[in-house]
């Protein structure tokens, strides 16, 4: 997980100044994933889902055009939203899991997005790397996920102007 100052600064911004996809944005994402997987996709805050959409275009630019890794890239962060919490929310959440201090029934969830999101994933019978990478995607690479893959997915969870870690 990152923690910098200037990180959060420029996610925050970022998740601030985010567009909701378009008709036709939204129509891709359909056509990449399962309808179930779209069902939770769609039920995500618009940043989230720009987010994702970017991720997966980051991937298949990659020269990854294979369903599960797109799929992994749209739904790392599907737990984020049990948290329901705003930018600010999440701001304040951040600082506070950098400082180790005490956290509210929502900042746990948002802390915890990846486990969360995993398990959700496993329920939906998504493909393994989907459920790998969410479970994974705060930390250290699983032996599970080969390592130009694992950097793939990275990359791709970058935030598309600053060109940062956008998990934060
Ligand atoms: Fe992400």
């Amino acid at each position: 997980m990152s923690g910098s100052l200037s990180h959060l600064t420029r996610r925050f911004f970022d998740v601030l100044t985010s567009k909701p996809l378009s008709i036709s944005e939204r129509a891709t994402v359909a056509s990449w994933l399962a309808p179930e997987l779209a069902e939770v996709f769609f039920e995500q805050m618009d940043a989230d889902q720009r987010h994702g959409y970017h991720a997966a275009l980051s991937v298949i630019s990659d020269g990854h055009d294979d369903g599960e890794v797109i799929t992994a890239a749209l739904m790392h962060d599907v737990g984020k939203r049990h948290a329901h919490l705003g930018v600010i929310g999440r701001s304040v959440a951040s600082v506070m899991i950098v400082l180790g201090l005490p956290l509210t029934e929502r900042m746990v969830l948002y802390r915890d997005h990846g486990r969360n999101g995993a398990r959700e994933l496993v329920e939906l019978q998504a493909p393994s790397l989907a459920i790998e990478y969410a479970l994974h995607h705060q930390g250290e690479r699983p032996q599970t996920i080969e390592s130009n893959l694992w950097k793939t997915l990275v990359a791709a969870d970058q935030a598309p102007k600053a060109g940062t870690r956008a998990d934060f």
